[in-house]
């Protein structure tokens, strides 16, 4: 009875130990996830314009917190601290305004960009919400443009 009794205990403990989830380390290449509560919820297909810039008002504002947040996390490393571009990668203060600057910033944003097959960006596709990329885009559309 006890022997039967151990093994159990002893099998639940094996168990435990399996699912304990495997902890993936990418160093400084580890999206952060951003925490977009409070923001309209987007549907699956991904919009062509900036959805937050169109509401206005309160959802751009948080839009434009959010994403500065968001941005020091995934981005500043290779466009620089508040969006102002060090040199190794584009100056995103520079993207155009409106519709044409989104939809190029999106294809960016979630193809990467690859050169001899390596990435020189990584895609964001399956690391970041669809919130969350356009609350980014609020956040270096309204960073003040370089003189
Ligand atoms: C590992 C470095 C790296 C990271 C991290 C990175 N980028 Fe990039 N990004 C690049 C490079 C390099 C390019 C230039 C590619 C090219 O020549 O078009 C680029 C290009 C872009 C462009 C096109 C700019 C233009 O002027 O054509 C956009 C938009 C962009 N990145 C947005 C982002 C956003 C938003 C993030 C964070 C979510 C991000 N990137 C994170 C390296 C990076």
């Amino acid at each position: 009875m006890t022997v039967r009794f151990s093994k159990v205990a002893a099998f639940a403990l094996v168990a435990a130990t399996l699912s304990i989830p495997v902890v993936h380390s990418h160093g400084d290449v580890s999206p952060q996830a951003v925490d977009t509560e409070g923001l309209d919820p987007l549907p699956e297909e991904i919009a062509l314009e900036n959805p937050y810039r169109l509401a206005g008002g309160e959802q751009y504002e948080l839009a434009i917190k959010v994403g500065a947040s968001g941005y020091n996390s995934n981005c500043a490393r290779c466009h620089g601290l508040e969006a102002i571009s060090g040199g190794i990668a584009p100056d995103l203060r520079m993207l155009e305004d409106g519709e044409f600057g989104d939809e190029w910033y999106m294809e960016r944003v979630l193809n990467g960009y690859s050169q001899n097959g390596a990435y020189k960006m990584p895609p964001f596709a399956e690391l970041l919400s669809q919130e969350a990329m356009w609350a980014i885009r609020s956040y270096t559309e309204t960073r003040p443009k370089p003189e």
